[in-house]
């Protein structure tokens, strides 16, 4: 909690950055707390069977590749992070599928769902509109989860590891406090590479 209000205050004095930021740096460095290792080892991986897999679909695994490559096209960093958003929340899904309520991991998916819960109220606000359509059509493929789509089999943790990644590479920089000895952020978006 503390560092989630540090993380405004230096978001404030930087200012080049969309508003909007406000909400997200502090939700996802709650979040980024609540994905540590041991936390996703143990909730993720100890408390399920042996090479246990969920089912989801091509289009909810979203790894730091895709980034790489989206971000190689037109695609803004605000839309990257609305992918990202909603591939994980659904990753978040599938894996609370299989649980049962008195599963160990139950309550830390729903601490996790809680998180991305707030999120989704911060993009509920000013993101509909103005999405690219690459980032558009994917978040439609994944929400239309027809039982003819292909699927593939992912461990729950990878799930979880992914998302992490992503965010780290999402919000790092535009939530990047200056002075942290990490360099100064930027206004807005990577550069290309
Ligand atoms: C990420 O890339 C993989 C192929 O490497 C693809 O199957 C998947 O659909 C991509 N995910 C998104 C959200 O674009
Ligand atoms: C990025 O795009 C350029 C041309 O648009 C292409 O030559 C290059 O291979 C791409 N790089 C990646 C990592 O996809």
């Amino acid at each position: 909690m503390r560092r989630g209000y540090a993380a405004v205050l230096c978001v404030l004095a930087v200012m080049g950055l969309e508003a909007a930021a406000l909400g997200e740096c502090e939700i996802t460095q709650l979040l980024q707390d609540k994905l540590q290792y041991e936390m996703r080892l143990q909730y993720m991986k100890h408390y399920f069977p042996l090479d246990y897999t969920v089912q989801v679909q091509y289009e909810e695994v979203l790894r730091p590749s895709n980034i790489t490559r989206l971000r190689n096209g037109t695609v803004s960093e605000a839309a990257l992070r609305y992918l990202w958003f909603h591939v994980s929340s659904q990753a978040l899904l599938r894996i609370r599928q299989v649980l049962p309520e008195k599963h160990p991991s139950w309550k830390y998916t729903q601490e996790l769902c809680r998180l991305f819960d707030a999120l989704g109220r911060e993009y509920g606000a000013y993101r509909q509109t103005d999405v690219d359509v690459v980032v558009a059509d994917l978040v439609k493929q994944v929400h239309s989860a027809g039982a003819e789509r292909r699927r593939k089999a992912v461990r729950p943790k990878a799930l979880l590891d992914n998302c992490l990644k992503v965010m780290r590479m999402l919000f790092g920089r535009p939530c990047e406090c200056p002075g942290s000895g990490r360099g100064a952020p930027r206004a807005q978006g990577p550069a290309q590479r």
